[in-house]
């Protein structure tokens, strides 16, 4: 099999089409990249801005890139399922891994485009190497209807619920590193503050689909003053919702709050007139699976992520296989 061609310098119709691709899998998936990012995207790898390497368009085509964020660097790797993805598919992995700067201590990479049963023979590949962890992700929706229409029920004793525009960007941030610290959540987003105010700033300005007010808030303690909980939701398409961030601080879990809120973020997009309720979720986290189980929510999409981590790093706190 002949090397990936790296992206900068490509034409900009091949990329176009190739990361049309990448938007296309990825939509299929319920899971797709707000505003003009086909073209920025393919634009940013044809100038350097973004790296990249890929297989020209046609059946073997193939596309890697990735960028970085202080010592994290996030990449996607995407084949046309054919024959040899999978080799297509490993190769990319492997060009992209070996280009990452010193300075980058870990790597998460997402896949598109290949079959379950080839994905799968991916993960088996590339769990093996040096510094990996597979984590898997599901995707879970289901219809809402008039029970969702139903009031949440009291707010618990001693909080209020608050309107999201008047919860800050840091405040969210601190609440989603803290609720995620030692799970795979946490590996895939990273320990450092920056980077949750940089994904909390983003989902509110629409990264995963129209932030929703309406059907995002927080339950807070007025005293002492404390962030308890929160919910956001996205408009994944005209007719489903999204909730791209459900957590409740680990000092106040197990007291039905979560409950609470789940049933509160449901009859808001039941409101709004979604006719479905989407997420995703990791496979390991067995408290919010309970949880969607509870509320009929069914897997219908699956993702993994391949993480690397560079020689040097403490332990990581667990794998999901
Ligand atoms: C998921 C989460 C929001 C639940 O919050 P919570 O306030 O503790 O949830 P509740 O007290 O309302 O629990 C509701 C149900 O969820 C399940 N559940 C919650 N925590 C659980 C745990 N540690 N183990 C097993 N089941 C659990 C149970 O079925 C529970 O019902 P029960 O207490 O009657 O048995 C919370 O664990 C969290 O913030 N986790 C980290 C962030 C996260 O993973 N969010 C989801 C991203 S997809």
């Amino acid at each position: 099999m002949t090397d990936p061609f790296p992206t900068r310098g490509a034409r900009i119709d091949d990329l176009l089409e190739l990361v049309h691709d990448v938007r296309k899998s990825l939509l299929a998936r319920d899971e797709s990249p707000a505003g003009n990012w086909v073209e920025q995207t393919a634009e940013d790898l044809r100038s350097g801005a973004a790296h990249g390497w890929y297989y020209p368009p046609g059946p073997s085509a193939g596309l890697a890139f990735y960028s970085t964020s202080g010592p994290d660097a996030y990449g996607h790797v995407h084949v046309r399922e054919a024959e040899g993805a999978v080799d297509r598919a490993e190769q990319l992995t492997d060009v992209l891994v070996s280009d990452l700067p010193s300075r980058v201590r870990t790597a998460s990479i997402g896949f598109t485009g290949l079959s379950p049963a080839h994905e799968e023979e991916l993960v088996l590949r590339l769990s093996g190497r040096p510094g990996a962890t597979i984590i898997e992700r599901m995707g879970m929706e289901r219809s809402l209807g008039a029970d969702d229409g139903q009031p949440p029920g009291p707010v618990p004793d001693g909080l209020k619920l608050i309107p999201i525009r008047d919860v800050t960007v840091d405040a969210l941030a601190d609440l989603d590193m803290r609720s995620v610290r030692g799970s795979s959540d946490a590996l895939l987003i990273g320990n450092r503050i920056e980077e949750y105010r940089r994904v909390t700033a983003a989902l509110r300005e629409g990264s995963l689909g129209r932030f929703l007010e309406e059907a995002s808030t927080a339950l807070y303690r007025p005293e002492p003053p404390h962030l308890v909980g929160a919910i956001l939701s996205a408009e994944r398409s005209p007719r489903k919702g999204i909730f791209v961030s459900f957590m409740v601080d680990p000092e106040f879990r197990r007291r039905g709050y979560g409950r609470f809120l789940f049933r509160w973020g449901l009859r808001a997009l039941w409101a709004l007139g979604y006719e479905k309720v989407h997420l995703w979720v990791t496979s390991s986290n067995e408290p919010a699976l309970r949880l969607y189980r509870e509320f009929r929510l069914e897997p219908i999409a699956r993702s993994t992520i391949y993480r690397v981590t560079r020689a040097g790093e403490p332990p990581q706190p667990h794998s999901d296989r």
